[in-house]
């Protein structure tokens, strides 16, 4: 008898055949390679990350004698506990995972089937798309106005006249451009029937508290943390939920029981604590946003928006001259790609309402002066 021969790609789930991947971030070991530049040169201020890095305590909890051989604790009682004392909240409403990003896909999970919509705000965080179209919703974006504030009145006519309407994502404040959601209107965004979940990754280097608590009376809200930027361990991969308590026992049922890991859930808990360290980090990050926006500012044809994150948003006018790059590309284009000549990584999204402009992140104030001494070069 012959073998049956069939196509494996007519088995996948016909909603994932088209998909769009998600396009993470390139390593700079790899960049390096790529440019010629010894990886220690190269100055990276494209991924938001945070350049001074975490607590010492993290190091030491890290060189002590890890576990590694055995599973984690699934229920996560150490972790828990140590952000539930850092938030003021019980255990009970939080839950872990590897970032964000896995939050996120344990949110979408829970709450959306297949032809579920999920409404959107772009531009924003690309993990929100994509997670919504792994998932196989239906995508609905609001797109927000030119200065990236949200359209509420927008978002209450799309929630109200999409059916299944499941979840809506609110990066808080927002990437690409570090905008505020006013509490105003958060509260009327929250009388939707819609889980509206809050992504406050960068909400530390803002002038808010964030809105954890904030789940004890809105039974309909989610809020997204990491230790990513705050902490510094971005490559640890920890980040966790807030809920209301009823909806955790669903998402236990479907999560993975492993994650964060190990050196992860130790290296997120002795970040906690050392709070004086973290606090001096994000003053120290705020202080250098602040100066490099007025740096910026100074540059013929560039608008820099206002940021309460650890990034900015430059909008780079036409006419501005850039020596490098594809002629035939924008300005902003053009930059991203001279920096990088230079060892300086800022990222550029070739997405709608963000061609014209860069992300830059903000490092240590020597990296903020690289940056102004490659700019000078460019733009010469
Ligand atoms: C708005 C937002 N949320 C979440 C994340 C991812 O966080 P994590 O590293 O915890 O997965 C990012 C990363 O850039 C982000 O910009």
């Amino acid at each position: 008898m012959r073998p049956v021969t069939i196509n494996p790609e007519t088995l996948l789930a016909p909603h994932l055949r088209a998909l769009q991947g998600y396009t993470p971030i390139v390593p700079p070991s790899v960049l390096a390679q790529r440019l010629g530049h010894p990886q220690e040169q190269i100055i990276k201020l494209d991924a938001n990350e945070n350049l001074y890095g975490p607590p010492p305590a993290v190091r030491q909890a890290l060189a002590d004698a890890l576990p590694v051989n055995i599973y984690p604790d699934p229920d996560q009682t150490a972790f828990r506990a140590a952000v539930g004392r850092y938030l003021g909240m019980a255990a009970s409403h939080i839950i872990g995972g590897a970032g964000a990003d896995e939050v996120i896909d344990l949110v979408v999970r829970a709450f959306v089937a297949l032809g579920d919509a999920v409404i959107d705000l772009p531009p924003t965080f690309g993990m929100y798309r994509w997670q919504a179209d792994v998932a196989g919703a239906r995508y609905v974006p609001v797109p927000r106005r030119a200065d990236f504030s949200v359209d509420v009145a927008a978002v209450e006519r799309a929630v109200r006249s999409t059916p299944n309407a499941k979840l809506l994502f609110i990066a808080n404040p927002n990437n690409p451009d570090g905008s505020l959601l006013a509490d105003e209107d958060l509260k009327r965004l929250l009388a939707l029937p819609i889980m509206v979940v809050l992504d406050e990754a960068y909400i530390d280097f803002s002038a808010h508290p964030g809105h954890a608590r904030w789940v004890l009376e809105h039974e309909n809200l989610i809020v997204l943390r990491t230790f990513s930027k705050l902490a510094g361990l971005a490559g640890l991969r920890v980040g966790y939920g807030v809920f209301p308590e009823k909806l955790v026992p669903h998402l236990w049922k479907i999560k993975q029981p492993y994650t964060p890991n190990v050196a992860g859930e130790a290296a997120a808990i002795a970040a906690l604590s050392d709070p004086a360290y973290l606090r001096d980090v994000v003053a120290r990050i705020v202080a250098e946003r602040e100066r490099m926006r007025q740096l910026l500012m100074q540059i013929p044809g560039f608008y820099v928006f206002p940021s309460q994150a650890n990034f900015v948003l430059c909008r780079v006018a036409d006419s501005v001259r850039v020596n490098g790059g594809d002629p035939s590309w924008h300005p902003a284009r053009r930059i991203k790609a001279a920096l990088e000549q230079h060892g300086v990584l800022v990222r550029y999204f070739d997405k709608e309402g963000l061609r014209d402009c860069i992300r830059v992140s903000v490092g240590l104030p020597e990296h903020t002066d690289a940056l102004m001494r490659a700019l000078e070069v460019i733009l010469r």
